[in-house]
C-alpha cells in the first residue's frame, strides 16, 4: 500500500500552512506538521522554541499532541515540511512519540521533485514498546 499522491499533497499543503506559525526564533529552522486520521481530519502543529533550548518542541510532536487533545489517538499518515524543497525527517525523538500511536503510519517528505513517503517502522525500526516489553514487536 502507498499514500495516494493526492492525499501527500494535501497533507503537504497544510503542514505548509502551519510552518507559518513556527516560532523558532534560535535555529530560525521552521517546522510544520500534519496528521491525517480516519474521516480526513487533519490536526497541525509547528516548532515552539524556547531560549532554555531542551524545551523547545518539535512540529510533529506539537501536532500530534494536539491531536490527542481532540481525542484522536490514531494517524494514519503525517507530512513534515522544513526547508523547502528538501525533504524534513522527524527526528529520533519525534520517530519514537509518533510510534505510540502508529508505528506504521506513512511520513510525507518535500522533495525537488514533489514528495517523498517512507513508513514510520521503515524510520524507526525496532521500537521501544514497553508493552510489548521487548522494543521491536512492530
Ligand atoms: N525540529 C522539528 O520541528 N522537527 C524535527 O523532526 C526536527 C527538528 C525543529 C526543532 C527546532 O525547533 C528546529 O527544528 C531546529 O532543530
Amino acid at each position: 500500500m502507498r499514500i495516494a499522491a493526492d492525499t501527500a499533497e494535501m497533507l503537504l499543503e497544510a503542514a505548509r500552512a502551519a510552518k507559518r506559525s513556527a516560532y523558532a526564533p534560535y535555529s530560525c529552522f521552521r517546522v510544520g506538521a500534519a496528521l491525517l486520521f480516519k474521516g480526513g481530519e487533519v490536526v497541525a502543529g509547528c516548532n515552539v522554541e524556547n531560549s532554555s533550548y531542551g524545551l523547545s518542541i518539535c512540529a510533529e510532536r506539537s501536532a500530534m499532541a494536539a491531536a490527542v487533545s481532540r481525542g484522536l489517538i490514531l494517524p494514519e499518515a503525517v507530512a513534515v515540511v522544513g526547508k523547502s524543497g528538501v525533504p524534513c525527517p522527524p527526528c529520533g525523538a519525534c520517530r519514537q512519540f509518533l510510534s505510540e500511536f502508529n508505528a506504521d503510519m506513512y511520513v510525507v517528505m518535500e522533495d525537488e521533485c514533489g514528495f517523498v513517503c517512507r513508513t514510520l517502522s521503515e524510520l524507526l525500526p525496532m521500537r521501544f514498546d514497553l508493552i510489548s516489553g521487548n522494543g521491536n514487536k512492530r
